[in-house]
């Protein structure tokens, strides 16, 4: 993508402790088109990364204080900034500093003496890859947004989503199931029931329970919330959550009926959390359950063949001994 075809000229931040190399970047890339920032430390650099949010680095490796490797490693530990490519400079043949820069993250390097047309192509394949990513990432806060404001609507079932996306991610791990499917779990736990937006107030917020006739639509917001999602190419382990997260065990859920491990086991472990909030909240018609109690329900429900066993099993032993506040979805930067 040319600068040209950028909405707004892309911001990149030079670091560079040379003056001279500074101005050479500066010029070379603020005559393409680009809003070049400058810091000549790396200390100096995280100010202006936080003060201007650029869309990319280019990042000396040798500096006083704080070096490149160290810079870029703290921007790819934010969970905020970890996608901002940046691209590390580094002393010609230095295999060296490319293991310890591919350890520090950098998307990509150049060696010098630099070769103008070489920055340019990087700067220009990676700054494409970054809006594509903005892109996605603005579908995605609107999806989570829409999914919060449904929540709210509701004041019985607040922080639900929060919670039910906290538990899930650790279940998905302490099954041992892949960090692309804990990253769904998380999402899913999000947006699983945004399909709730076509269910007027009237029946989504009945303080009663609800006629057959309201459950016939209430039943709908899985399909509806899936196809609100599918647009999103991101969001591709997450359908099957939201589609499937009130099916049984015996093939008496909903919407399709599905029976035992046709129910996909990201679906199944959404659910067991689902049902442990549900159970544990109060609600206008009924109150909240103790821990042990909750734990009780739902051992008769999986004797009654509705939940999968194991994971329930792995869930009473999750909340019973709770895993440090650092879970491996907050290390990856999950959101
Ligand atoms: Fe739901």
């Amino acid at each position: 993508m040319s600068q040209a075809e950028h909405a707004f000229p892309a911001t990149i931040l030079v670091v560079d402790d040379h003056e001279a190399n500074r101005e050479l970047m500066e010029e070379l890339l603020a005559g393409r088109g680009f809003k070049v920032i400058t810091a000549a430390d790396g200390a100096a650099a995280l100010r202006e990364f936080s003060r201007t949010q650029p869309d990319l680095v280019l990042l000396d490796v040798v500096m006083p204080h704080l070096n490149g490797f160290q810079v870029c490693a703290r921007i790819k530990a934010n969970q905020e900034t970890r996608l901002t490519p940046v691209i590390l400079i580094t002393a010609l043949s230095a295999r060296q500093d490319r293991v310890a820069g591919i350890e520090a993250g950098a998307d990509d390097f150049l060696t010098r003496p630099i070769d103008q047309t070489e920055l340019l192509a990087r700067v220009t394949s990676l700054l494409k890859l970054k809006a594509h990513t903005d892109e996605l990432e603005r579908a995605e806060s609107v999806l989570f947004a829409l999914a919060r404001s449904i929540e709210g609507k509701d004041p019985y079932t607040q922080g639900h989503c929060e919670r039910l996306s906290q538990y899930a991610c650790r279940l998905g791990e302490r099954l041992g199931l892949s960090q692309d499917q804990v990253t769904a779990l998380h999402r899913a736990g999000i947006v699983h029931d945004v399909g709730k937006v076509a269910v007027p107030d009237a029946v989504l917020l009945k303080p009663a329970r609800l006629t057959e006739e309201e459950w016939k639509v209430m039943r709908e917001h899985p399909v509806v919330g899936e196809r609100i999602c599918a647009p999103l190419k991101s969001f591709r382990l997450v359908l099957p959550i939201i589609r499937h997260h009130h099916e049984k065990l015996d093939g008496s859920g909903y919407p399709d009926g599905l029976k035992g491990e046709a129910i996909p086991i990201t679906a199944r472990v959404l659910q067991v959390v689902d049902v442990y909030d549900a159970l544990t909240t109060v609600r206008p018609y009924k109150g909240a359950l103790s821990t042990s109690d909750a734990v009780e329900t739902m051992g008769k429900e999986v004797a009654k063949g509705w939940w999968d066993g194991a994971i329930v099993g792995a869930f009473k032993s999750l909340i019973t001994t709770p895993e440090p506040v650092q879970t491996r979805s907050a290390r990856a930067g999950v959101h």
